[in-house]
């Protein structure tokens, strides 16, 4: 006699998914089966690249039909969301615990709160390890030129550990949607003519090309920005995996760089430019942090510091100048006139303020005293740049899905470079964290406009808002 198990499987409905990242197909499956009352060691999962190993499955039956009055499954918002990253995994089983997840989902609608649950903790495991793949790509694909018939074309190879190829289509579309370019991966392949995207079957690396004028470009800029104060090997690793390396043309740069850090970050120190040894390790421990620093003069004129507002884990960060003198008196930013622009239009764009994370580029309060007044003193770039150990500190903790940067002393502070807001407004700008970057004007160049120039003006801040906030929800549709 078999087995108990075997015989079970033998009895298994095997469900075949017509992709690796087929979602729409798990959910109607998987819905059909919860409605059918079949419980999750009854089915077989498989997708053309998770071929089931279990030959005992191999006697599959046709699916069950659900009776008329089955009641439709119920799963939380948050179940799906998860689900929808983690079918990208390359894990086998990922049909599976998603199904078990749903089928226990029906007793127990909260089960997704049970951070202890080993099947709720394996879910956000595999979630994120499928984001921080989908943030790699989208830093680490560097594209060569060829010529082709029609001009030239941009070819990357990229190896994703998951299914995240169509996932992340949209954004290399959105960011380089001039270029006709296409990513080759041993998954699947895209391409981009400008006009239409297409996919296409997997490729090998020597399908991609290799060198060309581009790489130049990358390594003087990588160069550019290596910062060897910062350097610590471990982290860099980390962040930039060795396995990527050999598509990067600036990692050639990598050993000579680390080698000549010592030297550098002497000259650095001897020009004033050093670094600040270990980030504070919390939220509350750079609001204690900056209280008592004195890096540069706006921190030594007697203002009290103020420190960024919200939770860890925000999916947005929003970054303003400097508090102003209501928010020197309150202690909290954007709590001024021009925060309360601010707000509405956040509001007005349906982002909620209360779960964002708000911040200054500088975290003291530069002014001029007049009679009755003090009066607001934009900062210099250098005192932008000093601020932004303590802005990187609470990026770095927070972690945001997106930065929004209100004004040009704003997006020094993220960037370390000055850019024209007019000019980069609209576009958003990918961080080395894999988090992106949207620039538009600060609230307080609006007040300072009158009637139509000041409509007109107004108008413009609550598009860029509104494209936020559509990437917000896109971005947490992900997961
Ligand atoms: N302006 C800013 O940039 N930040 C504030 O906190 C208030 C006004």
């Amino acid at each position: 006699m078999k087995p108990f198990r075997d015989m079970r499987l033998a009895e298994a409905f095997r469900i075949a998914l017509s992709a690796p990242d087929d979602f729409e197909g798990w959910r109607d499956a998987a819905r059909r089966m919860i409605r059918a009352d079949v419980p999750p060691d009854r089915i077989v999962w498989e997708s053309p690249v998770d071929q089931s190993a279990d030959l005992f499955a191999q006697g599959s039956r046709r699916l069950p039909s659900p009776p008329v009055d089955a009641p439709q499954p119920r799963a939380s918002k948050s179940f799906v969301q998860y689900a929808q990253s983690v079918i990208l995994h390359s894990d086998s089983e990922r049909f599976s615990l998603l199904y078990r997840m749903l089928w226990r989902l029906q007793a127990k609608p909260r089960l997704m709160e049970d951070k202890a649950d080993a099947d709720v903790r394996a879910m956000e495991d595999l979630a994120r390890q499928v984001r921080r793949d989908i943030h790699k790509m989208r830093a680490f694909v560097r594209f060569r030129v060829v010529e082709g018939d029609a001009g030239e074309h941009y070819v990357a190879w990229f190896e994703p550990d998951h299914h995240i190829l169509r996932a992340n289509a949209g954004f290399f579309v959105r960011r380089f949607t001039t270029m006709h370019w296409s990513i080759l991966t041993p998954r699947g392949t895209l391409h981009w003519d400008g006009e239409v995207l297409q996919e296409g079957p997997p490729a090998t690396r020597a399908d991609a090309p290799s060198g060309d004028p581009i790489e130049a470009l990358w390594r003087q800029y990588y160069a550019s920005i290596f910062n060897p104060a910062r350097l610590k090997v471990g982290a860099m690793l980390k962040e930039m995996p060795r396995k990527y390396w050999k598509n990067m043309p600036e990692a050639a740069l990598i050993p000579e760089l680390i080698a000549g850090a010592q030297a550098r970050e002497a000259k650095m120190v001897e020009a004033g430019e050093q670094d600040f040894g270990e980030q504070p390790q919390s939220l509350a421990a750079v609001g204690e942090a900056i209280l008592a620093c004195r890096r540069c003069e706006i921190g030594c004129n007697g203002t009290r510091a103020v420190m960024g507002e919200g939770g860890q884990g925000a999916a947005l960060m929003i970054v303003g100048e400097q508090p102003g003198d209501s928010e020197e008196a309150q202690g909290r930013p954007f709590v001024g006139p021009a925060g309360q622009l601010l707000r509405a239009h956040l509001q007005d764009a349906g982002i909620g303020v209360d779960r964002s994370y708000v911040t200054n580029a500088v975290k003291h309060f530069k002014f001029t005293r007049t009679a009755k007044r003090r009066l607001h003193q934009t900062p210099t770039a250098k005192e932008i740049d000093v601020c932004r150990w303590w802005l990187d500190g609470e990026r770095a903790l927070v972690r945001p899905r997106i930065v929004l940067a209100l004004g040009a002393s704003a997006a020094r502070g993220i960037l370390g470079k000055t850019v024209s807001v007019q000019k980069a407004r609209g576009v958003p700008n990918l961080l080395d964290d894999g988090s992106e970057l949207w620039i538009t004007t600060h609230p307080s160049y609006l007040l300072r406009l009158e009637d139509h120039a000041r409509a007109d003006e107004e108008t413009r801040f609550a598009n860029d808002l509104r494209n936020v906030a559509a990437r917000l929800s896109e971005l947490s549709g992900q997961g």
